[in-house]
């Protein structure tokens, strides 16, 4: 039996995900459904996949599916993730932020009974920081460096009154906790969220976020300190086409992981 994948979030990654499965998963699963508010996205997509799927409403996608995949916003993810476990659908969330507002889903999922699956984004060392965990982990910090326009639009220039086109330099745009960070860049710092679920948590993982007109990739640095020792490392990734704020090993370990999943 094929596994029914309805996808939520039409833009970069859900349209890439929809493009590999159709190309390369089809022997295994269907996408049966998609949802997006923008409706233009959503008929784009759908002419590209056959058979058509339904597009329909994230309500009615989650009942149609054995397989639900989150690629829209942190502001619906939560939802998404909670009403999918409920109803017994496996999720693949993408915008990890929204479920920050969903601590006891954080709780289920880091205890491993939920249907809840988490790709690793675009960094690594969630392997090593789970293991650390075993023992005392002291801190926990993820340096981010991304091109301004990866950063344009995000609530934290709105709030501080920064603009971003006048930025001639390198320069420290944030530093605090993962749980303002992806307050301030919700579509930036998922990656921040994920490393606080396996480590830390949210209030102790520290984030750094440095933009400079002379940045072309997506960079992360995480720096692990425990009882085990120290550890660090880097991704210097290279920017989804369809989205400069997306990293295209973000879209990739979502794939990987969907393959996991079948
Ligand atoms: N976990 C990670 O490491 C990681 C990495 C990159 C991106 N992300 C997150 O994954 C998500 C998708 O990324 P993307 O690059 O495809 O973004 P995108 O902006 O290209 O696409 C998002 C799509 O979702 C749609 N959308 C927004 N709100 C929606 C809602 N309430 N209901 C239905 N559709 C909605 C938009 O219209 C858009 O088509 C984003 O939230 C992004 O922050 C996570």
């Amino acid at each position: 039996m094929k596994k029914k994948i309805g996808i939520i979030g039409c833009g970069a990654m859900g349209s890439q995900i929809a493009e590999y499965i159709s190309r390369n998963l089809s022997d295994k699963s269907e996408i049966v459904a998609i949802s997006d508010i923008d409706s233009q996205k959503t008929i784009k997509l759908s002419n590209g996949i056959k058979p058509k799927p339904l597009i329909t409403t994230i309500d009615e996608l989650i009942n149609k599916s054995d397989l639900v995949i989150e690629a829209a916003s942190p502001e619906v993810s939560g939802e998404i993730a909670e009403k999918a476990d409920f109803l017994k659908k496996d999720v693949l969330i993408m915008s990890t932020g929204g479920l920050l507002k969903k601590q006891h889903l954080v709780e289920k999922i880091n205890a491993g009974y939920s249907r809840i699956h988490i790709p690793s984004g675009a960094i690594c060392g969630l392997d090593g920081l789970k293991s650390a965990m075993t023992g005392v982990v002291k801190s926990v910090t993820i340096t981010t460096r991304k091109p301004l326009k990866g950063l344009a639009g995000s609530p934290y220039l709105k709030e501080k009154n920064i603009d971003i086109e006048k930025i001639d330099k390198e320069t420290l745009l944030y530093s605090g906790t993962a749980r303002d960070a992806i307050r301030y860049f919700p579509q930036n710092i998922n990656v921040a969220v994920t490393l606080s679920m396996c480590g830390l948590g949210a209030d102790r993982t520290n984030v750094k976020i440095f933009t400079s007109p002379g940045y072309t990739k997506n960079t992360h640095e995480i720096e692990v300190v425990g009882e085990f020792g120290k550890f660090w490392t880097k991704t210097e990734n290279v920017l989804s086409e369809a989205n400069p704020k997306t990293s295209k090993l973000a879209i990739f370990s979502a794939i990987a992981k969907l393959k996991e999943m079948l």
